[in-house]
């Protein structure tokens, strides 16, 4: 069932690359050359590829997922790059202290077990002056945008109610407010932490 859902993940987001390929410009447009990052929770790894395409960066995912740790190396070799993707837990991260200078998690932190436990690993793992992104669905994303959102993705018909479904009866109950935002940030020692809303989520930036 997992690696059915994996699959039918990857092939639908694969639709919307040209979203990734924007992100990875505009974070690539940041980050000096030989950058240490990290993508937390890549799935099936459209980030963190068409990020190393950009430069030479030390790109390394996380992702409790087996079968998707599968699916993105296999993409990265594909694509030809050097993505270091590992097998594990957000809340638990394999890495030392103050490694990487920037990390993005995307469209993933909801579904953390443990969100401030994942936070605090952030932290840890982010190096002094290290920065990092987390987008993600907000609670109170209106329908109208959400409808809007899921048919600019370039879906046909029935993927499109599947994902509208998905949105709706499994996403946004997941999906915090940001207060909750606020209050699980203030947990965790970032030098700084700014929510902006844009479109249908988030977009916090971190400073350690
Ligand atoms: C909806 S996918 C998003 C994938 C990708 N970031 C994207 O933007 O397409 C959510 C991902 O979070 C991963 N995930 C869920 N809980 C996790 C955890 N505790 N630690 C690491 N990854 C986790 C899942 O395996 C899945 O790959």
């Amino acid at each position: 069932m997992e690696g059915m859902v994996a699959k039918w993940y990857a092939t639908n987001t694969a639709k919307s690359l040209d979203e990734f390929t924007r992100l990875a410009r505009r974070i690539g447009s940041q980050l000096p050359p030989g950058s240490t990052v990290l993508e937390v929770a890549p799935g099936p790894g459209y980030f963190c590829i068409e990020l190393a395409k950009l430069g030479p960066y030390s790109i390394s995912g996380l992702d409790i997922s087996h079968t998707f740790v599968e699916i993105a190396r296999k993409k990265a070799a594909e694509a030809g790059v050097q993505v270091d993707l590992r097998q594990g837990n957000a809340s638990n991260m394999p890495f030392t202290n103050d490694v990487f200078d920037f990390l993005l998690c995307r469209a993933a932190f909801k579904n953390f077990g443990q969100p401030v436990r994942a936070l605090q690993e952030m932290c840890r793992v982010l190096k002094p002056g290290g920065r990092g992104l987390i987008i993600d669905l907000r609670h109170d994303a209106s329908p109208e945008s959400i409808g809007q959102h899921v048919d600019a993705m370039g879906l046909n018909a029935v993927n499109r109610i599947l994902t509208r479904l998905a949105f709706r009866f499994m996403l946004l109950k997941n999906a915090y407010t940001k207060e909750q935002f606020q209050q699980m940030l203030a947990q965790a020692s970032f030098r700084s932490a700014d929510i902006l809303e844009a479109d249908i989520g988030f977009e916090i930036s971190i400073a350690k």
